[in-house]
């Protein structure tokens, strides 16, 4: 019998070439480039082209895939429709689950699984995120929707549909980095959720489905909208310090800490905080940034914990005036990315994913007919 592994830490679920960890030293790389380095030099969605075909883009191809992009922002009238036929209190990611589900009725070809048509399908998937998203969140406040601007870019193209005004520079590149640093992340739960509907032969809209409600859990992706919550309880600095305590004495988690696979702090949040900082110092409003660096401080010292992905980027969406409870959907955004690939790959070699289980139930019981019951 093999061996249980609880939550499947430790084992190996699939062959990638998409990304690589290591969860010792803080390693993260898309296609063999180190994150940071990307972080430094890249966008959103060149990255997307990198984890798509396997490359950087030369000028030219870079051009017409972003154009490729634009092309296939603007959603059915229906989903329109859909979006507005949503309870207001829907939680954002509810609404863009549905949406997703919904669109594949209007794929004509659902039944066509070749490659060429799955890239195809990756695309549409990743440029209509934005707009359900920045849709669904003017709908449920009673404003018209504001149409993809075709002269933006994928990031400042977003939050002008939110907004319904052109975001300035700094915060339109620190959001895209935001996205470029949650496009990918190896085998975690929603890619592997994605990963598992591939195997089966499901169409590519199913398993994006999946892996938004998967995404969605608190131990996730809906980690970020939990630390933003906790940020507002602490309120301030000098809270920092009896907040983590009573809630570790209490047995809590403390949201936004801790991962399966880094040991040390995670190279994205590297990254999220001088991310943070640099758009607190811009906003002027460095408060969620203080309590962040100082719960930083405290976790560490009582649990030996490192922030996560989900940390900083909490600090990052509130001083953007994004929603809290649209924080996880700017992860769904980005994470599209490597769902669609993962999904890609997976349909490329594939072989159905079906686990064992061990059993641990009764066995060889007397079966007594309903009336001796
Ligand atoms: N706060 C307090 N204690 C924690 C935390 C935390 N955030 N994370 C782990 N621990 C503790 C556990 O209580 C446990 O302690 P024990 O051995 O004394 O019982 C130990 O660390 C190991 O925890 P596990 O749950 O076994 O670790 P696992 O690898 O399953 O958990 C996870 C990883 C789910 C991310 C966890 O660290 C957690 O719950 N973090 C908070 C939620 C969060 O931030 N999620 C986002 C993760 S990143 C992402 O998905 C994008």
């Amino acid at each position: 019998m093999p061996l249980k592994s609880y939550g499947l830490e430790g084992v190996v679920a699939a062959e990638s070439e998409l990304s690589c960890i290591d969860g010792e030293k803080g390693i993260l790389e898309y296609r063999g480039y180190d994150v940071h380095k990307l972080a430094k030099n890249s966008s959103f969605e060149e990255v997307a082209f990198l984890l798509w075909y396997g490359y950087l883009p030369k000028k030219k191809e870079f051009e017409k895939f972003k154009n490729d992009l634009r092309n296939r922002r603007e959603v059915p009238e229906e989903i329109v429709e859909l979006l507005k036929l949503l309870p207001s209190t829907t939680h954002p990611m509810i609404a863009l689950r549905t949406a997703i589900s919904f669109l594949s009725s209007f794929d004509e070809r659902l039944e066509d699984y070749s490659e060429e048509r799955n890239m195809e399908r990756s695309k549409r998937l990743l440029a209509v995120f934005p707009t359900i998203v920045a849709y669904f969140d003017r709908i449920r406040n009673g404003k018209e929707v504001i149409p993809p601007d075709p002269h933006l870019n994928h990031t400042a193209n977003f939050l002008y549909m939110l907004r319904g005004e052109r975001a300035g520079e700094i915060e339109t590149r620190v959001l895209d980095l935001d996205f470029l640093l949650h496009a990918e992340h190896t085998m975690n739960a929603s890619t592997f959720t994605a990963r598992i509907s591939a195997s089966t032969l499901a169409d590519m809209y199913s398993g994006i489905v999946a892996a938004i409600a998967t995404l969605m859990g608190p131990l996730h992706g809906g980690a970020s909208q939990k630390v933003m919550e906790m940020l507002l309880e602490i309120g301030e600095v000098d809270n920092v310090e009896g907040y983590v305590k009573r809630a570790l004495a209490a047995g809590e988690r403390i949201m936004g800490f801790g991962h399966r696979v880094y040991k040390v702090m995670d190279p994205r949040a590297i990254e999220l905080r001088k991310l943070a900082q640099e758009l607190g110092e811009y906003t002027g409003d460095l408060t969620w940034y203080e309590i962040s660096e100082k719960l930083r401080e405290v976790v560490y010292r009582e649990k030996g914990l490192h922030p996560n992905v989900d940390f900083y980027s909490a600090s990052i969406y509130a001083n953007l005036g994004i929603p809290v409870d649209m924080f996880v959907c700017m992860f769904a955004i980005a994470r599209v990315a490597g769902w669609t690939a993962h999904m890609i790959e997976q349909y490329r070699d594939n072989r159905l994913i079906r686990p064992l289980q061990r059993y641990v139930g009764r066995k060889n019981l007397k079966y007594i007919p309903l009336e001796d019951r």
